[in-house]
């Protein structure tokens, strides 16, 4: 197994929000709990929801903002408090792409010197034309000219200056790279052309990355690992194979039947998420997902599930008191007739099936019904 680059142990970040003279802030908890470990050389995708805390999360493990509890280690040191210097070589040694290149673009510096500046900080002792001839580098790597150096980011388009924060991020010579929704800004077709030079820099330059998204048909083909993460929490986590194949957690299970099949003549059951993600200032007791679970019960609303294995791949790992008992009623077939056929339990088994099953993907167009069952469909 691959050593931790970057392990983070019970991370959690409140905001006080909505105080005032007369009356008490509340408490946002915008991550809660949150451990995971990066392994060098490795893709780890997060994933969630608008508003889930994937941001808040990314800027902690950056050390751009501080935890309200929890620890860090980078490369096996302390970094939950590191400063000064401590602080500032491992800002050369992750980086980080935003969302919108943009606004993180200051857009009256030519691109020589939004490439170069970080040259400045951390490679100080190179002569001018030593930092030309690395800006250049720089750009060539991330499939941009050197003659671009000259130019400004309002001429380039939006692939392209995404290619210049890559290349900005790139000039430290980082060891980890987190991307914040790296792509979601860029037209779906320049999407798979970034994603495709990040995981090309990655093997090339021996990166680690940590990639945030809303939606995980964007990193299915660029991420080794994927955490999904529900109201603050991670709830699954696993390799990216077992996650699209197995996935255990219910709310995976809806994510992954968003997904639209491209392929001709295949079709997939779409798992409805209803209602609203409930606000991190007033979560659910319990499991945060009991609002929208179709499988909640009583002792949903009362403990919070703890990330445990799965017992299929190691590491694999979900929050959900029930997913054992979830996977063996999608599992087994619901009674031809009897007290267990009720239409609730149809529709169940209909929606979750497949994708407990890991057809959820790639479900083949159901067979036409006969009058029959289609009388019991719901
Ligand atoms: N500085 C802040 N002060 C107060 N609340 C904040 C702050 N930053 C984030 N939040 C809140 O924390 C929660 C998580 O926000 P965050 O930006 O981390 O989510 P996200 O998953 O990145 O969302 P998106 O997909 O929309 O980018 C949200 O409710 C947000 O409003
Ligand atoms: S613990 Fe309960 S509410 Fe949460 S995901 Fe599992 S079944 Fe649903
Ligand atoms: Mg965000």
């Amino acid at each position: 197994m691959k050593d931790a680059i970057l392990v983070a142990r019970n991370l959690t970040r409140h905001f006080a929000v909505g105080g005032s003279l007369f009356r008490k802030a509340d408490t946002l908890r915008a991550v809660e709990d949150v451990s995971l470990s990066v392994r060098r050389g490795e893709t780890l995708a997060i994933v969630g929801e608008s508003g889930c805390g994937k941001s808040t999360l990314a800027r902690m493990l950056m050390r751009l903002i501080a935890p309200t509890s929890g620890e860090m280690e980078f490369e096996g040191r302390q970094i939950d408090r590191a400063s000064g210097r401590e602080l500032t070589e491992l800002r050369r040694d992750m980086q980080f792409i935003f969302q919108d290149p943009f606004s993180s673009l200051n857009p009256r510096a030519t691109v020589g010197r939004l490439v170069g500046e970080p040259l400045e900080t951390h490679a100080p002792e190179l002569s001018a034309a030593e930092r030309r001839g690395r800006v250049a580098e720089l750009l060539r790597q991330v499939g941009l000219r050197p003659e671009h150096a000259e130019r400004y980011p309002h001429e380039f388009s939006g692939g392209q200056r995404q290619r210049i924060g890559i290349a900005r991020a790139l000039a430290s010579g980082p060891k980890l790279i987190i991307g914040d929704e790296p792509v979601s800004a860029l037209d779906v077709s320049v999407q798979a052309q970034v994603i495709n030079l990040l995981a090309d820099l990655r093997d090339r330059l021996g990166l680690t990355l940590v990639v945030i998204a809303h939606d995980l048909a964007v990193i299915r083909h660029m991420s080794d690992r994927v955490a999904v993460m529900y109201l603050g929490r991670i709830v699954e986590e696993g390799t990216t194979d077992e996650i699209f194949s197995r996935p255990r957690h219910p709310y995976t299970m809806a994510l992954l039947s968003a997904i639209p099949v491209a392929e001709h003549g295949l079709t997939r059951q779409q798992i409805p998420l209803t209602g609203e993600m409930p606000s991190p200032v007033d979560p659910p007791p319990g499991c945060s997902f009991n609002t929208r679970c179709p499988f909640a019960r009583d002792a949903c609303r009362e403990e919070i599930p703890a990330l445990r294995e799965t017992g299929l791949e190691p590491g694999h790992r979900a929050a959900c008191h029930f997913f054992e008992e979830i996977a063996a009623e999608a599992a087994s077939p619901i009674p031809e007739s009897g007290p267990g056929r009720t239409p609730g339990a149809e529709a169940r088994f209909r929606l979750y099936a497949n994708a407990i099953a890991g057809v959820a993907i790639r479900t083949k167009r159901p067979e036409p019904r006969t009058p029959e069952r289609s009388k019991e469909a719901t």
